[in-house]
């Protein structure tokens, strides 16, 4: 049993193999934290959070003691003398926002329930516990399911209104969590279009730190993650506790050192762009967040998240399965292609080992530029006159499999379908409506928008035999007003999202056997819920291989390697303009789910045999990247290098990369310390054996006259396998 209460000393025991998540609930009916941590065995641990007070702090409703000023909390709430971040805001049908929660029962289910119409984690023992403001009839329930071997809880909330009349909800978070130390560092993910989720560390410090989107995305900036950890963690040591929401939408994390020196970590939906109406027996359900603990600083903690997210989260019929090695026509021809053109890259595909041809932007509608046709899902016979069907079928006869590009959530001005249907934007009721990309949002919150696209996006898979889809989202949203939710459009942004949930759910249920990608502008909106319809998600429009070591390195503090999409492209790069060895590319990108990106008929021989090697080794290192356990070991944001292995689950492969970021004249000789490996294991590389305690122990030693962005792969085997 992963969960236990213990009815005398009332408090809660969450248990995994090496962490404990321990609440109580105190005499006022509060949840209390008490343990977010190594496991520890079930005791009374409630001196930690004995004798806190200060001068000046109200007491709470119908207490003489108990202040909420000081009192550590699981789900705070507002206006009754906490004066730190609240997880729940609701306005009551009098005026008054003053709603109070206090523990009225709790349940432990087997299975972890559903949510409704979001994205959630599959998942076992689940406690439920329900608070109640009997004043105004209002249910909050809190779920906590236990990973026991992933270190993680996930929670969310739930709110349902039992009174007479309407209430308001002005926030609600997924999770809050009260930690009794503020002597931390925070580490988040931060970027923006084309570098996206870079690493960055800073002290934490009084006041509040949020990271956030109001963008209706989770968006290019930052991402929905954020650790906490000791100030001497790193990779190998140090507590980390590091939390991720699982939504896709405008999302808001906040951090709160107050004035004891707690400090206070909560988030969910993001307020600003958030009013709920909730009449009279309705409930709402807030996404799911993802609690990580780890003893063992950043590489455990990533470790816990790769591993939580193939087991519980990634569509189980792909999670492990070998993914397609795509050739993505985008930085190939971008808007500039005709029937001859692509039937000749996919000519010259045949016999590489490439399995799948995917048709990006400007094969539909009048879509010659970024400036028309989003909407209009129908062929372009001008460039394509023999329809997608042609193309389908030449890349069968070709041994390959066929995808295309889709916008779905967007419309051009020009577009059959905006002259049609003006009113199915995003827009305020008066003013010119913004452009992002020259194009308009669709108004995701009108059921007959979604449903006219379920519809349209159904018709083009069955009808071109369409194997693989790329799925785009390439503008923030602005205005937020809605003429179909009007004076509630306060609720746009959520909806927007569960309008996007529902066309993904529809799509990727009725078609079982068709790769989705997903895709904004890059990386804008890499995050779990996406990851539970789309098995991978295109990184970043920035394909340059030492950019992408970045990249892809700081995804991996959340995001396992097979969630990744990465392309070798062509060189001088099209964004960076850095010229790189075809090999260094190939090397990077096979940290990744691998594909291509570049016009095969531009490459000479040489580069034409690179294509198919890479292939083929990607084949024979495919099962070790999508399974296997990832260690960093040299970052590119601290050191002139990027490096990374990747051990299978029983240690007998693992394959190690090594890039140099730039040469330096009479350098050092770089000695990297392996990890993952068996201690007792023989390894075979290169032609040489070392055994698995000198590769971890004495290390590895590399030349020091690598070349600029000069890159080195080796694949190491255990002897006798
Ligand atoms: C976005 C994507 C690219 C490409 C273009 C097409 O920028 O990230 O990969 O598909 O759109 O317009």
């Amino acid at each position: 049993m992963a969960i236990n209460y213990n009815e005398r000393i009332k408090t809660f025991y969450l248990q995994g193999e090496r962490f404990s998540y321990i609440f109580r609930i105190t005499d006022g009916g509060r949840l209390q934290p008490l343990h977010f941590g190594t496991r520890i065995k079930e005791q009374d641990v409630s001196y930690i959070a004995e004798g806190r007070k200060t001068e000046f702090a109200p007491t709470a409703p119908g207490s003489e003691t108990e202040s909420l000023d000081v009192l550590t909390q699981e789900y705070p709430v507002y206006g009754l003398g906490d004066y730190r971040e609240p997880a729940i805001l609701v306005l009551t049908p009098d005026g008054g926002r003053t709603a109070d929660f206090v523990y009225r029962s709790h349940a432990v289910l087997k299975e972890k329930p559903k949510i409704g119409g979001m994205p959630s984690l599959r998942g076992g023992e689940t406690l439920v516990i329900e608070l109640k403001d009997e004043i105004y009839d209002l249910t909050l329930r809190l779920y906590y399911t236990v990973y026991e071997k992933q270190g993680a809880i996930v929670r969310r909330a739930t709110l349902k209104n039992g009174g007479e009349k309407a209430v308001f909800i002005n926030k609600i978070n997924s999770f809050s969590l009260d930690i009794p130390r503020c002597d931390l560092d925070k580490v988040c993910l931060q970027g923006g279009w084309a570098k996206e989720r870079g690493v960055e560390r800073s002290p934490l410090s009084h006041g509040i730190f949020e990271i956030s989107s109001t963008r209706g995305s989770s968006s290019h900036h930052l991402n929905p993650f954020i650790a906490l950890c000791d100030k001497n963690a790193d990779e190998n040591v140090g507590e980390a506790y590091a939390f991720n929401l699982v939504y896709s939408g405008s999302f808001s994390v906040k951090t709160q050192v107050d004035q004891l020196g707690i400090t206070r970590i909560g988030g969910g939906i993001n307020e600003k762009d958030f009013c709920w109406r909730l009449n009279s027996g309705e409930s709402f359900e807030t996404p799911e967040a993802v609690l990580i603990y780890s003893a063992a600083g950043f590489n455990k903690m990533s470790q816990n998240f790769h591993d939580l997210y193939r087991k519980f989260l990634i569509n189980p019929a792909y999670a492990y399965k070998k993914r397609p090695v795509v050739l993505n026509c985008w930085e190939s021809f971008y808007f500039d292609f005709d029937y001859k053109s692509v039937s000749k890259l996919i000519e010259k595909a045949k016999g590489t080992g490439i399995d799948t041809f995917v048709l990006d932007d400007g094969w539909f509608g009048n879509r010659n530029s970024d400036k028309t046709g989003l909407g209009d899902w129908s062929v372009n016979y001008d460039k394509l006159p023999y329809g997608l069907k042609a193309l389908s079928k030449q890349c069968r006869a070709a041994g390959m499999k066929f995808g295309v590009w889709i916008e779905p959530e967007m419309v051009s001005e020009d577009s059959v379908l905006y002259r049609a249907h003006p009113d199915w934007i995003i827009r305020s009721p008066k003013a010119e409506p913004c452009k992002g990309r020259h194009q308009y949002v669709l108004d995701f919150s009108k059921p007959e928008v979604v449903e006219y696209i379920k519809r349209v996006i159904s018709d083009l898979i069955k009808e071109n035999d369409v194997s693989y889809v790329k799925w785009d989202m390439n503008r923030n949203i602005t205005e937020f007003y809605s003429d179909y939710l009007k004076e509630r459009s306060s609720e746009l942004a959520h909806r927007y999202i569960l309008g996007v949930y529902a066309l993904a759910e529809h799509l990727t249920t009725k078609f079982k056997n068709v790769f989705f990608e997903g895709c904004s502008g890059g990386g804008g909106r890499f995050d779990p819920a996406m990851l539970y319809y789309f098995p991978q998600i295109w990184a970043s429009d920035n394909t340059d291989a030492l950019s992408r070591a970045y990249i892809q390195y700081g995804t991996s503090f959340c995001y396992p390697l097979s969630a990744i999409s990465g392309h070798v492209s062509a060189s001088p790069n099209h964004q960076t303009g850095r010229i790189t060895p075809f090999s260094s590319r190939a090397a990077v990108a096979s940290f990744c789910s691998t594909g291509f990106e570049l016009d095969l008929n531009a490459l000479d021989e040489k580069d034409m045999d690179g294509i198919k090697n890479h292939v083929k080794f990607y084949g024979e290192i495919s099962d070790i990247i999508l399974k296997g356990d990832l260690y960093r070991l040299l970052s590119p944001f601290d050191s002139n290098y990027f490096s990374q292995i990747v051990v299978s689950e029983n240690k007998k492969k693992a394959v190690f990369i090594l890039m140099k970021k730039l040469a330096c004249c009479n350098d050092e000789y770089p000695v990297i310390k392996l990890k993952g490996l068996n201690e007792n294991f023989t390894y075979e590389a290169n032609g040489r054996l070392y055994g698995g305690d000198a590769l971890m122990n004495v290390g590895m030693k590399f030349g020091n006259d690598l070349k600029d962005f000069e890159t080195v792969i080796t694949v190491f085997t255990a002897k006798g396998d």
